[in-house]
């Protein structure tokens, strides 16, 4: 029940929001470089496993799903938000975009090269986590990447911290917390890249981008 309610809550949330949202992020890799870099990481690394294929779960209204497209993937994208899944199919008709959720994937067992999650594991509830991340290594095939992105916690000895967002309720992670869960998923941590907060940042958070692979 509770995992229902988080997560009706945060597709409504996101349904209000997703013009503004789209608006506000979708050229917003532009001003990315070091996110870049890790996309580009990403997209070599499934590469050269010969799947090419790629879920961007938590994809909103799609930038990011298209980024990968255009890096030679074949990305698509899931969201809870169908606002944001008409937005990203207004704006990439060439891709596919599903609603959906993290939780409980319409997708295969094994079947993917990569996952992407940029940002849609903050609004997952702490005791709702292993469930999804048991969803990104279901899907995954055999040493297929995952690239999770996140706000980073402060503090160790707080591991969760709920901040405040402007949309949902959501959660950031200290890392090698959730370096941890991962590991405990059959992900296993490949590299990770710190970015410290800018001036300029509407957050002053760190944000991590964490690669993992599943064995195999
Ligand atoms: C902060 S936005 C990030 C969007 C995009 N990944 C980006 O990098 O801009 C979070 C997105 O995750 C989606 N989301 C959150 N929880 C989800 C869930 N359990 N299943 C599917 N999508 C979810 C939201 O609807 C929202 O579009």
């Amino acid at each position: 029940m509770v995992e229902h309610d988080a997560f009706g809550a945060t597709r409504e949330a996101y349904d209000a929001a997703a013009p503004l949202y789209a608006q506000m992020f979708r050229g917003e890799l532009r001003d990315r470089p070091l996110d870049r870099a890790m996309l580009s990481v990403f997209a070599e690394a499934v590469g050269e496993s010969g799947n090419g294929r790629v879920a961007d779960l938590g994809c909103g209204p799609g930038h990011v799903t298209a980024h990968l497209a255009e890096s030679g993937l074949a990305a698509f994208g899931v969201d809870a938000s169908p606002a944001m899944i008409g937005l990203a199919r207004g704006a990439y008709p060439g891709l596919r975009f599903d609603v959906g959720s993290m939780a409980a994937l319409g997708i295969a067992d094994g079947v993917l090269g990569g996952v992407l999650s940029r940002w849609s594991v903050i609004h997952t509830p702490p005791q709702e986590l292993p469930v999804v991340l048991g969803e990104f290594h279901r899907v995954l095939a055999p040493g297929g990447h995952l690239l999770i992105g996140f706000s980073a916690s402060d503090d160790p000895s707080h591991p969760t911290q709920v901040f405040d967002h402007a949309v949902a309720p959501a959660y950031r992670w200290w890392p090698d917390h959730l370096a941890v869960m991962l590991r405990t998923s059959g992900l296993a941590e490949v590299a990770r890249m710190v970015r410290e907060p800018r001036p300029t940042d509407r957050r002053q958070f760190r944000e991590i981008h964490l690669l993992a692979r599943k064995a195999g």
